[in-house]
């Protein structure tokens, strides 16, 4: 916790699910509390993960959590989501919270997690459940368990498979998060200390079209911010793809036009504008002409 505000993700999350031991889940709330009012946490998105709607944890996690650390709390993340029932309840409780709490309806954002079965076949209504909902996240491991794929690590590939068995998971959560104007993010991988198989990975669905991926160590915060943020070419280009577009619509008139070898039109000036927002939440300039 002492490192997070140093390192260069962008959120951070406290764990009261599968990382924090069954004994533990009661007096971790306190100190997650604590942690939350008395670390310096920078300019992240600070997150909590509280325990699925299965559990008995989940209603004591929000009400304890958000109740009394609310202010500075930017989200909950709920995991093992399997359906919109369970997101419209995670907003009810919040919303109850909240007004007891005198903190802003709405204050508090919701991530949710995909790794069951149930969640991946009802993940576009999950993704529409709540305008609350900022984000969805896949999670590999649990994932793994719930298809009950014979593999003792989830999240890495599986080398006797011809092609990525996730593929289809990556682009049915991706397509649901889109159609529903959210964040789409991959979960772990836990190898962490395979850099290469890592960076293999985050290409992966940063190919398909994901926003980022977890980090579960620093060590993977430099290889995801790399692989996540368009390339200086990709971004000079994205530029200069908008000049002449918006050259030809405003000044000549035309729609589509030619840049270079290829065409451009309106297509072209949407994908150009991800490349931009993208580059400059990274940090990139423009190279002077
Ligand atoms: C993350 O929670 C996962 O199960 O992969
Ligand atoms: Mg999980």
């Amino acid at each position: 916790m002492g490192k997070a505000p140093s390192l260069g993700s962008d959120m951070v999350f406290l764990d009261l699910e599968d990382a924090c031991a069954p004994k533990e889940k009661v007096a971790a709330r306190g100190k997650v509390v604590e942690a939350i009012k008395t670390h310096d946490w920078a300019d992240k998105v600070l997150c909590v993960r509280i325990n699925d709607w299965s559990t008995k944890w989940t209603a004591y996690d929000i009400m304890e959590v958000v109740g009394n650390a609310g202010e500075r709390l930017d989200e909950i993340m709920l995991p093992k989501v399997e359906n919109a029932a369970q997101i419209q309840a995670t907003d009810m409780l919040l919303r109850q919270v909240e007004i007891a709490a005198g903190l802003p309806i709405g204050h508090i954002g919701i991530e949710a997690q995909i790794e069951t079965t149930r969640g991946l076949i009802n993940v576009e209504e999950i993704c529409g459940a709540s305008p609350r909902l900022e984000t969805i996240i896949f999670g590999p491991a649990d994932f793994a368990a719930s298809m009950e794929i014979p593999v003792l690590t989830g999240g890495v590939q599986i080398p006797d498979y011809p092609g990525d068995h996730f593929h289809y998971v990556f682009s049915k959560i991706l397509m649901a998060g889109r159609a529903n104007g959210i964040q789409v993010i991959d979960g772990p991988y836990l190898y962490i200390r395979d850099s290469n198989g890592f960076r293999d990975y985050c290409k992966r669905t940063r190919t398909l079209g994901f926003d980022g991926k977890w980090a579960l160590h620093p060590d993977q915060v430099a290889i995801l911010n790399e692989v996540f943020s368009p390339t200086q070419e990709q971004f000079d280009k994205a530029y200069d793809i908008l000049d002449a577009y918006r050259k030809a619509t405003e000044d000549e008139g035309k729609g589509a036009v030619m840049f270079g070898d290829e065409m451009i039109d309106e297509a072209s000036r949407k994908m150009a504008t991800k490349f931009l927002s993208r580059g400059e939440r990274a940090g990139l300039k423009r190279s002077p002409a």
